[in-house]
């Protein structure tokens, strides 16, 4: 067929665009819907505790995905200054995941141990009480609401149900493990567990 042919006729155009782009598509899919290391969760990964899953509803409420990724990507600079980088098996139980694609705030997906329980708690009730150019909002109303102990094991039932290996003694164990606590000890707990697994291997 001759080049002109296409150029000309619109219709035909669209439709051959269509065919390459759905082609690239799947060739960059399909290799990873059967890739192993894409899908089998990392040495040592479990589902998070009742608390820290708490937390992370938490922090998608709160939006702190807009501002923050969770993906150190493969390059010097940000190993250097993140860690090391992100694999696909560490996200294996994260329903959503909270890669992210804005930076506002620096990347989180190795701050777990970074920095002491009393650093975040005093950072989000105000940034600016321990980085006084912050310029990320405060979220003093953590420190006031309690967890709601009745919903947690209908969260660990629905993620199970999409493949995330919770026990019946996880579920069980649910009320009791959030009763009495405040949102900013599930938010704190969740941030300190954050990439850990691979943190000591940087
Ligand atoms: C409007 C954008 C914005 C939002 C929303 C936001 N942050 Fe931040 N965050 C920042 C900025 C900017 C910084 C860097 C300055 C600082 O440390 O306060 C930061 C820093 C941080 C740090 C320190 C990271 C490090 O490596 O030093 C943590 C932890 C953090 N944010 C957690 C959260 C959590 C949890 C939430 C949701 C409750 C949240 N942020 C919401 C902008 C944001």
């Amino acid at each position: 067929m001759k080049h002109e042919t296409i150029e000309t006729n619109i219709g035909l155009m669209i439709i051959l665009v269509v065919i390459a782009l759905l082609f690239g598509t799947l060739v960059e899919l399909v290799p990873l819907i059967f890739d192993r290391s894409t899908n089998e969760p990392i040495a040592g990964l479990k589902p998070l505790p009742a608390l820290e899953l708490e937390g992370r509803d938490i922090y998608i409420r709160e939006g702190c995905n807009n501002c923050h990724s969770q993906m150190v990507r493969p390059l010097r600079a940000e190993t250097e200054r993140y860690g090391h980088y992100s694999v696909a098996g560490e996200f294996v139980y994260d329903h959503p995941f909270l890669w992210g694609s804005k930076r506002t705030g620096p990347d989180l997906a190795r701050v777990g141990k970074r920095y002491s329980d009393d650093w975040h708690r005093a950072h989000l009730y105000n940034p600016r009480d321990v980085v006084p150019e912050s310029n990320m909002p405060s979220f003093p109303w953590l420190f006031e609401n309690d967890l709601d102990p009745d919903g947690t094991a209908g969260k660990m039932r629905a993620l199970r149900a999409v493949g995330v290996p919770y026990t019946d003694e996880d579920i069980a164990g649910a009320a009791e493990a959030v009763a009495g606590r405040q949102e900013i000890d599930a938010l704190v707990a969740y941030l300190q567990q954050l990439g850990t697994l691979l943190q000591a291997r940087r």
